[in-house]
């Protein structure tokens, strides 16, 4: 039985703030070639930029790149962020927010659950001391 192999775009990128637009125009031309309607582009480029935004923030791993990597297949477009950093093992049972009593003064903590509500398919691996992955699928039909 042969698979049918999926073109694979990988980048390791510092971990620094002014690097995450260079993923977001990435994953955009990505998305775009790929056939993705302009709302769903719009999706997972904020999706995918928090995740980048966390790798840097709360990974911490100074010396190190963090990994992003882009598995185009036929029906959608797969996106894995993955650092070195410090892992969070509370990182599967966040809770989403309570939006209609955000505490205003306490910044944060709404990446996982924009994450979560923008992408289709979210799968969170992330263990103390052995860095995080967060794998992101977005489908192009509309049944999803
Ligand atoms: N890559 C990561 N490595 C280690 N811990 C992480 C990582 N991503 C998230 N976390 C932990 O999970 C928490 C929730 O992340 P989330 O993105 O939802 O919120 P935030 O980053 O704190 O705030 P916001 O994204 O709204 O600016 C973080 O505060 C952090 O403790
Ligand atoms: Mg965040």
């Amino acid at each position: 039985m042969s698979k049918k192999n999926n073109d694979e775009i990988k980048l390791s990128i510092p971990n620094k703030p002014e690097y995450v637009s260079v993923v977001r125009l990435t994953v955009t031309s990505i998305a775009n070639r790929m056939g993705f309607d302009i709302e769903k582009i719009e999706d997972i480029k904020v999706a995918v930029a928090e995740a980048c935004t966390n790798a840097i923030t709360h990974g911490k791993n100074e010396e190190d790149n963090f990994l992003v990597d882009f598995i185009m297949e036929e029906d959608k477009l797969v996106v894995n962020v993955s650092d070195n950093g410090r892992g969070c093992t509370t990182l599967n049972e966040i809770k989403n927010p309570d939006l209609d009593h955000l505490n205003h003064e306490k910044e944060g903590g709404l990446g996982i659950f924009i994450i979560r509500s923008l992408m289709d398919n979210v799968q969170i691996i992330s263990n103390h001391g052995s860095g995080t992955i967060i794998s992101m699928t977005k489908y192009m039909g509309e049944d999803h």
